[in-house]
């Protein structure tokens, strides 16, 4: 064909579209079809283009675009933040806002929160309202999810991320991910991998044992790949092997797409590209964000100065590299363009509904996690109080705002203090008792101490008045508290929080704290307050989502995808000193291994504040004994374990019920359990209902270093039907033959 017969032709296509008919059907090129196979449509639009226009699909033209191919009708790729809402639009060419009036979203709950739900449901639910907004954004990809393990409550981006546990994170994103992409919208899951940490981001190395990288870094990103068929990964900051994982071969071309089989479009994070032989070589198809790549010194940068634009196709054509390895990632964007852009079961999608509040809503009233609840101080009986006093600045502030590229611009967010007030009327007074300073990017030191002072005297003296406190405090996403590009520095609250939480208490008025924030803290105050809610970020709805729960409409259900130390220095980093975090020398060492998170508190003994996995409700539930229905497990078989849960309480609610493993004498240490599955479960007060686990091989198995393989060895080991990492209901011995 030439080159006038095909435009004529994908003209031709556009218009009998335009006009509904299908008059020149048989004109349409194959790659303009959708009903034509993937691969045949790719290889047809290949044959057509030229080296130049190949190229051109590799690199941004833009913040958040890269170019399809005009002549071909092939369109762009619109990519925005993620994960938590569709980021307002910026200008073509940086990080200013475009200043666009109508672009503003739901802002949904953080990740963490939806890890904290411990519901695939929401996960599913979560995709599907987030991607219906981005599609009616003109967006095709989702610059997220993440599913980096917590490792370190420092760590500025967790609330970005699913918790500390493999099985979780991956359990939670599958189903986020199928959602999003059964719209047409594709994820691009992020950071792949090692990114937790702040501290250094740009070009810090990582050092982590091979058994680490397998058995806790790499399985939610592999669930993400091989069960949702995530279409799109981000390569992190960060260098493993002391590569740039952005284009670090052995991690994008031997574990994701040879190992997993990945097929879809490698994307950099913005300015990860470093080098021009990596960009080349090392798995990277899509360069994103580039600053200066091959810019000659002075000259100012243009995308075709990208690493994988102009010096790239100049190297082709000498012979550097063949042709085969553009094509090679031309066809992984033009597959995600065609599951996206060019996807005719695209959702239009929409924005800001209904539907998306109320989602909104019940995702984060599922994720608080009530933490203490003495004398059933909640649910709050309306009646009881005459005055309550509401203190803190989180309740009134935009926590959707800050944190880095998650930060929303949403149409509306209802606060704590407004929810509660419509709630409880004018029986609810506010005093803001501590500021974090004006600046969203203010340091911690740079309050005021005569302001903190005098806030805080402000609210000690109207908390003489009030029958009952509640304190809205914790984290929120300024430097230093949240934020990417930062670590915190401290495990306590800033800003005064815990001694005016101990001060509020000791006026003798009951004290329900609820806090929000992607990370666990001290508190110092805990035996003194009466209640406690660890809330997240719960987004546009926040302050319905908190008040649900406080009422009792929501019965609390939030189990903790991370443990709350009581002191930082119990988490399994700070045993190994700065080399173990942050790092010396731009150089991290994993030393604490597979014992990340509750592997290491339940395994050495370690009392947590409040385990993972751990959570209150206002109702009670009685485990009773797990069955198995056979004790010997054979390769290629499995065993059923029941376990009856009952409602002991009187009101319904749902319990989390969760497997735990271990191996009872381990040839290689092993943690003493770690979670294989779990199931949450709504119950009627009295009801009962029988749970059925089933426990495989696989899932006995761990990583050997020796062999490069997972494996096990035969023995006996026990299941454990718990309630926490700490709290186990029942156990049962079997053998694996
Ligand atoms: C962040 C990514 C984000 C990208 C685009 C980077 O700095 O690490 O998570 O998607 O910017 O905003």
């Amino acid at each position: 064909m030439t080159m006038t017969s095909i435009r004529k032709s994908a003209a031709a296509v556009v218009l009998c579209s335009l006009l509904g008919g299908s008059a020149v059907a048989q004109d349409r090129p194959v790659y303009l079809d959708a009903s034509a196979p993937l691969e045949r449509r790719i290889d047809d639009a290949l044959r057509r283009m030229t080296l130049h226009e190949k190229i051109q699909l590799l690199h941004a033209q833009s913040k958040f675009t890269s170019a399809g191919v005009p002549r071909l009708g092939i369109r762009q790729l619109n990519m925005d933040d993620g994960p938590h809402g569709v980021r307002a639009e910026l200008k073509w060419n940086d990080w200013d806002s475009a200043a666009w009036t109508n672009d503003s979203c739901v802002a949904f709950p953080s990740l963490t929160c939806l890890a904290a739900t411990w519901n695939p449901a929401m996960g599913a639910l979560y995709g599907h309202v987030l991607s219906e907004e981005f599609a009616y954004r003109g967006k095709d990809m989702i610059l997220g999810p993440g599913v980096n393990i917590y490792r370190h409550p420092f760590n500025g981006r967790n609330f970005e991320y699913m918790g500390e546990d493999p099985c979780l994170a991956g359990r939670m994103v599958v189903p986020y991910i199928e959602a999003a992409q059964r719209n047409g919208v594709a994820c691009c899951l992020k950071h792949f991998f090692l990114n937790n940490q702040e501290t250094d981001r740009w070009d810090g190395n990582v050092n982590v044992d091979e058994r680490a990288v397998h058995e806790i870094y790499l399985p939610a990103f592999k669930q993400a790949v091989q069960q949702a068929h995530v279409w799109a990964v981000m390569g992190s900051y960060n260098k493993w092997n002391g590569v740039h994982c952005s284009h670090n071969d052995s991690l994008l071309n031997g574990i994701l797409k040879r190992d997993w089989g990945f097929d879809g479009v490698v994307v950099s994070d913005w300015d990860a590209t470093h080098d021009a032989r990596q960009a080349a070589t090392g798995g990277l198809d899509l360069e994103m964000g580039t600053t200066r790549g091959t810019a000659p010194k002075g000259e100012p940068f243009t995308y075709n100065h990208s690493f994988l634009g102009d010096a790239f196709e100049r190297a082709v054509r000498e012979g550097v590299w063949p042709e085969s390895l553009v094509d090679e990632k031309a066809r992984r964007v033009l597959r995600t363009i065609f599951r996206t852009a060019m996807n005719p079961a695209k959702t239009i999608g929409s924005m800001c509904s209904e539907e998306h509040y109320a989602a909104c809503r019940t995702m984060g009233a599922q994720g608080i996690v009530l933490l203490k609840n003495d004398r059933q101080v909640l649910p709050l009986q309306a009646g009881r109080y005459r005055r309550i006093l509401v203190v803190g600045e989180n309740a009134t502030r935009s926590l959707t705002q800050g944190g880095g590229s998650s930060e929303l611009k949403t149409k509306y967010d209802v606060s704590p203090l407004e929810a509660l007030q419509q709630e409880f009327g004018e029986r609810v007074v506010y005093a803001q008792g501590y500021s974090s300073g004006r600046a969203l990017y203010d340091r911690v030191d740079a309050v005021p101490a005569a302001l903190q002072d005098s806030l805080r005297r402000a609210a000690l003296a109207a908390a003489q008045q009030a029958d009952l406190i509640i304190f809205v405090g914790g984290l929120n996403k300024n430097r230093q508290q949240d934020c990417e590009d930062s670590d915190r520095e401290s495990y306590h609250l800033s800003f005064g929080q815990d001694e005016l939480i101990a001060a509020l208490a000791r006026t003798g008025r009951p004290v329900v704290v609820a806090n929000f924030g992607g990370n666990a803290y001290a508190m110092p105050w805990i035996e003194q307050v009466a209640g406690v809610l660890h809330c997240w970020y719960l987004g546009s709805e926040a302050g319905h989502a908190l008040t649900d729960v406080l009422t009792g409409r929501v019965n609390p259900s939030g189990r903790l995808p991370m443990t709350f130390a009581k002191r930082v220095e119990d988490y399994p980093p700070m045993q190994y000193g700065r080399e173990a975090y942050p790092g010396v020398d731009k150089q991290v060492y994993y030393r604490e291994g597979i014992f990340v998170g509750y592997r290491h508190f339940v395994s050495r003994k370690v009392k947590a504040l409040f385990p993972f996995g751990y959570g209150l409700s206002y109702t009670t539930f009685r485990y009773g004994r797990p069955r198995l229905d056979r004790t010997q497990l054979t390769a290629g078989g499995s065993i059923r374990l029941t376990v009856d849960v009952t409602n002991t309480g009187a009101r319904r609610g749902e319990e989390v019920v969760q497997l735990y493993i271990g191996e009872d004498k381990p040839v290689v240490e092993r943690p003493a359990r770690e979670l294989k599955d779990f199931s949450k479960v709504g119950l009627d007060p009295g009801e009962t209902r029988t749970l059925t686990f089933e426990i495989r091989p696989e899932m006995l198995q761990y990583y050997s270093s020796d062999l490069h393989r997972w494996t096990s060895t035969p023995g006996s080991f026990h299941a454990y039907v718990s309630a926490s990492s700490e709290d186990v209901r029942g156990a049962v011995a079997f053998e694996l033959k």
